[in-house]
């Protein structure tokens, strides 16, 4: 690794920080959140750390999936402001330093969208092709659909043309047609547009589904032979027009699948991709405190291009899928971390934030969190996880955990002045709520879990092993304990975490070649001599974290 890698490739070791404007910080107090309340938010995140902002989607919408629903991929949702406001945002987060990405919904569109609306009127618009139309009576599709509780079919009728089109997701999001080349022209052409007014590149939402409509719209003459293609084409474009602009996808498909959607050896196709598989098995081994789920799902990650990356994350804005473990495991994550029916939904998910999940146990917290700094890949959190936001389980599903972010103890948290009637979504109620969770007081508080997470962040970005270095699970007897190195040639980082409620003690050994070295703690700056066999015993308390660093060479900081 050269220093200019480092600088060149940014997102191999970023700290991503995901947030809704509409919930962050309500600037003109209608009760929503906009960009002028961002926008005197960006020194917060530059204090805070994180390298790259993930704006969730701020288009125009009917908003009958929070936005994922778009009737124009050029516009800015007026609610929030105008294109001025997001050229103020970008602008003044790249002055200091942070990155913006935004997310590119390239599966579907909002039904209200002009060019479904056109579609839908007769078989000759020019837009019909832009969508997947089947005429004759679909098959049951119903273990297909994305949102059980409200479809029972990948198919809705369309009473005016008398056929069926494709929707993955709600019905009132068709999918877009992949397989119609013009369809990924005024795609191409929307990123364009964004990486234009400054956007340093996209999440990718639900890629999978883009390829099985290519699939399903395979009559289509001009399907290409192979839908990655499709990946690569946007790939090719994206860094013609800005060379360290990322692809960030979302693709909760098994470990072995996920190196395709990176592009194999070639590299060319996601620059990122959220790794669900290391996530879910993080829950059963916390739900467990056994640290060898993680450690399995962490071995049998695919080998991927140097210049790809893993997304790592513990939660996000929708329900915390836990779709690829088993029933038995899923069961056991339900049973220790969300054993009330209420909070579990699709058969596969909870709708809580760590905090609530994890007992609002301090030290069982800051242990997830070193962990998932810790882990391979950049690291990835959900607005309000450096505070330990909650939710709001009486809000419909996913919403639960989509609450506004609490600045002050003060009235609706610092997020708007209205009345809280006219608020976007209720705030948080209960040991969670502004008065015991807030930005306001934890900056004061050196022991808050907001400082924890900026040392964490700092420690994180001295750290270019855990983006960048070799991964490898140190063995060791403790089945509750979790030892990992990530090795550049001159020095490594190994992390050390204690998932269970008890203390222990570790022997640790890394063998001769480590004889008469030191590790650093990386948190105390305590040093750990290792013997004449490279070998030392480390007490453990309940959840502890540890990042030591072994170093050979010149020291990567003073
Ligand atoms: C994935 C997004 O994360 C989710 O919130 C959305 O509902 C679906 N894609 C459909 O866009």
């Amino acid at each position: 690794m050269r220093i200019t890698d480092t600088a060149d490739r940014w997102w191999k070791n970023a700290v991503l920080y995901c947030l809704d404007i509409e919930t962050y910080l309500d600037h003109n107090n209608d009760g929503v959140g906009d960009l002028a309340g961002l926008a005197r938010r960006i020194d917060y995140l530059a204090e805070l750390g994180v390298t790259c902002l993930w704006l969730m989607p701020f288009y125009p919408t009917p908003d009958r999936d929070d936005g994922y629903d778009i009737t124009d991929f050029y516009g800015v949702d007026g609610r929030l402001g105008d294109h001025g406001r997001v050229v103020e945002v970008i602008r003044m987060a790249h002055d200091r330093g942070l990155r913006v990405i935004a997310d590119l919904v390239i599966n579907h569109t909002s039904d209200q969208h002009p060019w479904f609306k056109s579609a839908r009127r007769s078989k000759n618009s020019p837009y019909r092709d832009y969508y997947v139309w089947r005429s004759d009576t679909p098959p049951d599709t119903s273990d297909e659909v994305v949102f059980p509780d409200k479809e029972d079919s990948i198919w809705a009728y369309d009473d005016r043309t008398g056929e069926y089109y494709l929707h993955h997701f709600y019905s009132h999001q068709p999918d877009l047609n992949w397989g119609n080349q013009v369809v990924r022209e005024e795609l191409l052409r929307v990123m364009d547009f964004w990486l234009q007014l400054g956007l340093d590149g996209f999440r990718v939402d639900a890629v999978p589904f883009v390829f099985e409509d290519v699939d399903t719209a395979s009559k289509n003459p001009s399907v290409p032979a192979d839908p990655h293609d499709l990946l690569k084409e946007f790939r090719g474009f994206l860094n013609r027009r800005r060379g360290d602009a990322i692809l960030l996808g979302e693709v909760n498909v098994p470990h072995a699948d996920q190196r395709r959607y990176f592009g194999g050896d070639a590299g060319d196709e996601l620059t990122m991709m959220f790794d669900f598989i290391t996530m879910q098995n993080t829950y059963l081994s916390l739900a467990r405190q056994d640290a060898r789920p993680l450690a399995k799902a962490l071995q049998t990650r695919p080998a991927i291009h140097p210049t790809c990356q893993w997304a790592t994350f513990l939660r996000n804005h929708d329900e915390l899928t836990l779709d690829k473990l088993t029933d038995a495991q899923r069961q056991e994550v339900f049973d220790a971390f969300g054993p009330d029916p209420d909070v579990q939904i699709y058969d596969r998910g909870l709708t809580l934030r760590l905090p609530t999940m994890l007992g609002n146990d301090p030290r069982r917290l800051k242990m997830a969190y070193s962990l998932l700094f810790s882990l391979p890949g950049t690291p990835t959190i959900y607005y309000g996880e450096e505070i330990g936001l909650g939710e709001d389980t009486s809000q419909d599903g996913r919403m639960a955990v989509r609450v506004p972010m609490q600045w002050t103890d003060g009235k609706n948290g610092g997020f708007s002045d209205v009345a809280p009637g006219r608020l976007i979504q209720p705030t948080v109620e209960g040991p969670l709520d502004a008065r015991h969770v807030n930005v306001a007081d934890q900056r004061r508080d050196r022991d808050s879990l907001w400082h924890f997470m900026a040392t964490l962040i700092s420690r994180y970005r001295s750290c270019p092993e855990l983006g960048w270095g070799e991964f490898e699970v140190i063995e060791q007897p403790l089945t509750n304990v979790l030892v990992h190195s990530c090795a550049l040639p001159e020095t490594a980082v190994y992390a050390i975490h204690n998932f269970a409620a008890e203390g222990c003690e570790l022997e640790l050994d890394l063998g001769r070649d480590f004889a008469d070295t030191v590790l650093v703690d990386l948190f105390s700056d305590g040093r750990i001599p290792l013997d004449g066999r490279g070998h030392a015993t480390l007490p453990l308390d309940a959840y502890d974290h540890r990042w030591l660093r072994l170093q050979r060479g010149e020291p990567l900081l003073p």
